[in-house]
């Protein structure tokens, strides 16, 4: 077997070892390309809002480093025995309202025949190399300020069982196809250097990554983590995704929860499918930050602070 790494290129600013949303190539000084590719198979039963959900998701890599999108490629699995070719175009018409909501174009693509359908985008963008938002970057002392509400992962359980109401999925929805540009201009605009997008690995996976490779310590202020409604109840009646059940187990070594309940941590654990942004800034910018947001129409709620440490999380 050979080794699945081969870095070695000084134009590489970021590649797989800090386990970041992207990677960035330095160009020139004040230029570099952010390349990240992602696909999901359906969470929502509506072809072009899934479509909707999978470019939301795939572009937010790019904001999640701190990038610009310049353009995307269509990635598709389809199983064309069995699906019509409307339900595919309707998808795809769900990823170009995305990319047009984000300034880009769609500028080709791939799809291969699959049982389980598949889709999501290889987005390009550009960065300046100072300005990186990276896993490496939150700082002691810093406050962490969460753009969407959890609750994903639960939610969308919840619809595959069927088990959910039309309100419940449609504020999932919006939360899902709401694009982080907003939420990673205002981080760069407070001077944020560490900052993440909180998918698969959930809230504590995701902070649990960046606090080792930030040698900070983390502690959450459980009760100013949002929440979507419902999630709480869908998760005590047992809708828990099997990845969000995994990240917990992945974290625990590192995770102080008091008498936290295990429907608490399993929801500060829950994947997220195109969650929002994590991110440090400075002490007392917190609520400043959370005030620009939702002036811009985005929302935005300080759930910890850093101290200088190892990487360990403590549940407040
Ligand atoms: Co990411
Ligand atoms: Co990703």
């Amino acid at each position: 077997m050979g080794s699945l790494h081969n870095l070695e290129h000084s134009e590489l600013l970021i590649g797989l070892e800090s386990g970041d949303d992207a990677a960035v190539w330095k160009l020139s000084d004040e230029q570099a390309i952010v390349s990240t590719a992602d696909f999901i198979t359906p969470v929502v039963d509506d072809a072009r809002t899934w479509g909707q959900i999978a470019a939301a998701n795939s572009l937010s890599d790019i904001y999640a480093m701190g990038g610009k999108p310049l353009f995307a490629l269509n990635l598709v699995a389809w199983n064309s025995d069995e699906l019509p070719r409307e339900l595919l175009v309707e998808v795809l018409s769900g990823g170009i309202d995305i990319a047009t909501a984000a300034g880009i174009s769609v500028v080709g693509g791939h799809t291969i025949s699959d049982p389980e359908p598949k889709y999501g985008m290889s987005v390009t963008g550009i960065v300046n190399p100072n300005e990186i938002l990276t896993n490496t970057g939150l700082l002691p002392s810093q406050e962490l300020v969460l753009t969407k509400p959890l609750g994903i992962g639960v939610i969308t359980t919840a619809i595959k069982r069927d088990a959910v109401g039309t309100e419940t999925i449609a504020q999932a929805v919006a939360s899902m196809i709401q694009l982080n540009d907003v939420a990673a201009q205002v981080a760069l605009d407070s001077g944020a250097t560490g900052a993440t997008d909180v998918t698969g690995f959930g809230l504590l996976g995701h902070l649990g990554r960046m606090a080792k490779e930030s040698s900070v310590d983390i502690m959450i202020d459980v009760d100013n983590v949002p929440l979507l409604e419902d999630s709480r109840e869908l998760a005590e009646d047992g809708f828990v995704p099997g990845g969000t059940s995994r990240n917990l187990s992945w974290v625990a070594d590192h995770l102080v929860a008091g008498s936290h309940s295990e429907v608490t941590k399993l929801l500060l654990a829950d994947a997220q499918t195109s969650g929002g942004l994590v991110f440090g800034v400075d002490p007392g910018e917190a609520e400043a930050v959370c005030e620009s947001l939702a002036k811009l129409g985005r929302f935005g709620a300080v759930i910890g602070h850093c101290t200088s440490g190892t990487g360990m999380i403590t549940l407040k």
